[in-house]
């Protein structure tokens, strides 16, 4: 089978949410897309629905990219099947709701290796081949939280600070080549997030103010096509990030702050 024009977008975090929907628009957009992220079954069928939008140019790679050796894996497979990689989508990701020091240490270690640890590693070693593209894109997925601080959720926010500041570094040194490198920092979008992140007591309010998937997905394929440095999907969420910004920092942080630990500890 000919390659697509494109060449592939990698997508992690596939299986579901945002990922699954970042993959269907860029299948849409004529990239070929190889879809990453543990489970099988879910993944096949974002691989077929991706399929059936690009004249079959879809893979799927299952793997655990908690494992110390998932990014391996990956880079294997994308090596071994000789693929022309053009993208790279770095959003597998989690979060966890809790107290600092009432959250185990492991799990907020596992958190920062997937939030962190992964993206990072995973575009260490897909460079040399996304230098060989003419156009190359890398699509981060951070979090509105990376813009500033709130409590019950230290770690979690500390991680996508880094996934920001990380990205719009990389972008300054890639400047000039042909990759060019984009930040999501979604709002509330109504996935698995809040469930895995044990955030149940917060789902009503993720239900009303959050959106699905597809509109973030259309947002940042967007702005990574027109090669921005970032994007926050949805009006409702720049326009609070401006009024968050016109606030004195430490006021608009304990604002945030203060909704969501007064849920954590009505949940207790
Ligand atoms: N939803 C929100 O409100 C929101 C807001 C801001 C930012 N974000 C960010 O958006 C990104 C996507 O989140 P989402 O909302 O789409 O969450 P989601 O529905 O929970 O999806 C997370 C994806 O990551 C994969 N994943 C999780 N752990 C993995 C692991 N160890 N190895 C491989 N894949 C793994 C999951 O697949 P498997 O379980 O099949 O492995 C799934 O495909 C995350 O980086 C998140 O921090 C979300």
């Amino acid at each position: 089978m000919t390659s697509p024009a494109k060449g592939y977008a990698l997508i992690t975090g596939a299986s579901q949410g945002i990922g699954a929907a970042v993959a269907l628009e860029l299948a849409r957009k004529g990239f070929g897309v190889v879809v990453t992220a543990r489970s099988e079954d879910a993944l096949r069928q974002v691989c077929a629905a991706a399929a059936a939008l690009n004249n079959g140019h879809a893979r799927a790679i299952a793997v655990d990219l908690s494992a110390p050796d998932g990014v391996d894996r990956i880079v294997r497979s994308v090596s071994e099947q000789g693929l022309p990689l053009s993208c790279l989508v770095n959003n597998a990701g989690q979060g966890l709701w809790g107290m600092f020091d009432e959250l185990t240490l492991d799990d907020q270690r596992r958190m920062m290796h997937l939030n962190m640890t992964v993206p990072v590693a995973l575009t260490h070693q897909l460079l040399p081949l996304l230098r060989k593209a003419p156009e190359a894109y890398i699509l981060n997925v951070a979090s509105m939280v990376a813009h500033h601080a709130l409590g019950s959720m230290a770690v979690y926010s500390g991680s996508k600070a880094f996934v920001l500041r990380w990205s719009r570094s990389l972008r300054i040194e890639l400047k000039g080549t042909n990759i060019r490198v984009t930040c999501c920092s979604p709002g509330s979008v109504i996935t698995g997030f809040t469930q895995r992140a044990g955030m149940q007591a917060m789902d009503d309010l993720a239900r009303k103010f959050g959106t699905g998937p597809e509109p973030v997905a259309k947002a940042a394929v967007a702005a990574l096509l027109h090669g921005k440095a970032e994007v926050i999907p949805g009006l409702m969420n720049v326009v609070a990030s401006k009024l968050q910004g016109l606030l004195p920092t430490g006021l608009s942080e304990s604002i945030a702050s203060g909704i969501y630990l007064k849920r954590l500890r009505s949940r207790k």
